[in-house]
């Protein structure tokens, strides 16, 4: 996922853009660049690290300005190369990009037909050319003819050489609008503008932002419109490491007291969440991590006597799926932009059944979209791997499990919570013992029967996504149907055995990978004798999962420094996937 930010105002924007693309790093890129409006417009990119494009920035003569854009590109058309980096420029026109244009082909031949020229194989390029070629002296106008044309999504910073204004607009892709004293911001993400301002307009899509030093207008096909000035709630400490080695750290370690707000907002005033008693069937739908602490639903729900089918985004919105009246579709995302997730939430919202949001960030697309939506109050994530997030996505999961059945053990259970995993996760000394036992090993599997198999899914995904290591999950009783083949002697494997009832299955599914050599890694909440455990307190089943995890997070995490990996930002990965 790519991100955007721009200034125009009283200041010379290189510093605010090269902080501000530093805070959008999380969301993962491979380039970067920046062009600033002076007399001209001057252009600098560079791949890999945003340092890269503070060097040249640093080793060039760059003009006097009050404007300028900058991005991080996280390659989706074209080779991260230079040539590649945003910013884009044809004519007049400079821009950068968020998205992906799906008719840029198409377009692209038009204009080649026109004998228009090309230098890259982006389809922002392809954008800039199409305002380009429609600009006749009103950029505005310009910009509202060159998007009907597309298709796709897009979230666009746009200059003009030949104006003293930056230009914004948006259709899938977040952006919103920063208003300062004397200079406004546009970006993807507020966390780019904090130390700015915290005031900010969402814009609607389609509606074409113009800038100027002291004013903007909002307009959609010439009509002007009129949003409210949101204040943002996010702190600058949200966005800062605040004294860890890595966001992943300091996130792991909000969990507690994450935990704890949470369960002091709802578990005396548990009708604040949506009943679920009145749904017969609920489909609970998300990508990756979201999809796991879906899975861990499923069996909360299902025990509470609900039908329950849980699937990942990009399978469940091409499925044909017939719906009952009575149908709930729950969408798991945390930054609430995941494309896939959008898109299954659409199918269902078009299929009028209702839908529930379960997600972190404000105001995104999914949060607006849904029938209902519970936020999970995660505060800022900025690993590209989520743990807090996870956790408390599962804490909502299972106080909504708890209101369809409620009972006093849960009640007394859950506000012990957040002193068990304070407890849990003081044991660095103990989880870094075991990463060096880990990180040298190519292949780690992990293992669980029902709930305990979402757990391990999870797991396996922290480690692999931050160590690099390859990791699957597999259900514990499917091991001797294939993937035994793959245990040699000394193969790492994870059992997660938290569910009483199978228990005993999962152990004997154990030591048959042990008696062909596995190395077992025991994550329980009762006491066994091998030599590598991990014993969680045994808490209700509802809320077991809660405290099975946060272990696997701070595991993943070692490794992961171990093998010297970039924790925060793991390679190939973005923060969201906003593009399909
Ligand atoms: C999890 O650590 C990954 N970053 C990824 O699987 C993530 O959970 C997935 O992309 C879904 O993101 P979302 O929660 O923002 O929708």
């Amino acid at each position: 996922m790519c991100g955007i930010i721009g200034y125009i105002g009283k200041r010379n924007p290189v510093e605010i853009l090269i902080e501000g693309l530093k805070k959008l790093e999380y969301r993962g890129y491979d380039s970067a660049g920046i062009a600033l409006k002076g007399n001209d417009i001057e252009v600098i990119k560079s791949v890999g690290k945003i340092s890269n494009l503070e060097d040249k920035i640093n080793n060039s003569n760059i003009i006097d300005s009050n404007i300028g854009i900058a991005h991080t590109r996280w390659a989706t058309h074209g080779e991260p190369t230079e040539i590649n980096a945003h910013p884009h420029t044809i004519g007049n026109i400079t821009l950068v990009h968020n998205g992906i244009i799906e008719n840029a082909k198409e377009l692209k031949e038009k204009l080649q037909n026109k004998g228009i020229k090309f230098n890259t194989s982006t389809d922002t390029e392809v954008v800039a050319a199409l305002i380009d070629y429609y600009y006749k002296g009103n950029t505005k106008e310009a910009i509202e003819k060159a998007i009907k044309e597309l298709k796709g999504s897009y979230a666009l910073a746009i200059i003009n050489k030949d104006e003293d204004k930056l230009y914004a607009v948006r259709c899938e892709s977040p952006l919103i609008l920063g208003i300062g004293e004397e200079e406004y911001f546009v970006t993807s993400d507020i966390g780019a503008i904090l130390p700015y301002t915290k005031n900010y307009v969402l814009l609607g899509e389609n509606e074409i932002v113009t800038l100027s030093k002291d004013n903007y207008i909002i307009e959609k096909d010439d009509t002007k419109v009129f949003r409210k000035v949101e204040i943002s709630n996010l702190s600058i400490e949200d966005t800062s490491l605040n004294g860890y080695d890595h966001y992943m750290m300091k996130e792991i370690n909000e969990e507690p007291i994450l935990v704890d707000n949470l369960v002091k907002k709802y578990i005396n005033n548990i009708d604040k969440l949506p009943d679920l008693k009145k749904y017969k069937n609920i489909h609970i739908v998300g990508c990756g991590s979201a999809y796991y602490a879906g899975m861990i639903g499923k069996y909360l729900f299902e025990d509470d006597g609900i039908k329950v089918e849980c699937d990942v985004a990009s399978e469940y919105r091409y499925r044909n799926i017939i719906y009952d009246k009575d149908t709930l579709v729950i969408l798991i995302s945390q930054s609430g932009e995941t494309a896939d997730t959008i898109a299954a939430m659409r199918k269902a919202n078009d299929s009028q059944v209702d839908t529930l949001a379960i997600v972190n960030v404000e105001s995104s697309t999914i949060e607006r979209e849904s029938t209902y939506s519970v936020l999970i109050e995660a505060g800022k994530e900025i690993a590209v791997a989520t743990t807090k997030a996870f956790i408390l996505q599962v804490l909502i999961l299972s106080l909504l499990s708890y209101k369809i059945n409620p009972d006093d053990k849960y009640k007394e259970d859950i506000k012990k919570l957040p002193q068990q995993l304070k407890v849990l996760l003081d044991k660095t000394g103990f989880y870094k013992k075991l990463a060096d036992s880990i990180y040298k090993h190519e292949d780690v599997f992990f293992m669980g029967r029902k709930v305990d198999y979402a757990i391990s899914m999870e797991g396996s995904l922290k480690l692999k996504e931050v160590s690099y290591i390859h990791s699957d999950s597999y259900q514990a009783g499917e091991l001797k149907h294939g993937t035994i083949s793959l245990v040699n002697e000394g193969t790492i494997v994870f059992a997660i055995v938290t569910d009483d009832e199978i228990r005993d299955k999962t152990i004997s599914n154990l030591e048959e990978v042990i008696s062909r050599g596995a190395k077992p890694i025991y994550v329980g909440n009762v006491d066994v004798n091998y030599e590598d455990k991990i014993i969680i307190p045994k808490v209700h089943k509802k809320l077991q999962p809660i405290l099975a995890v946060p272990p696997l997070q701070m595991i993943a995490y070692f490794v992961a420094l171990k093998r010297g990996c970039d924790i925060d930002k793991p390679k190939n990965l973005a923060k969201s996937v906003t593009v399909e």
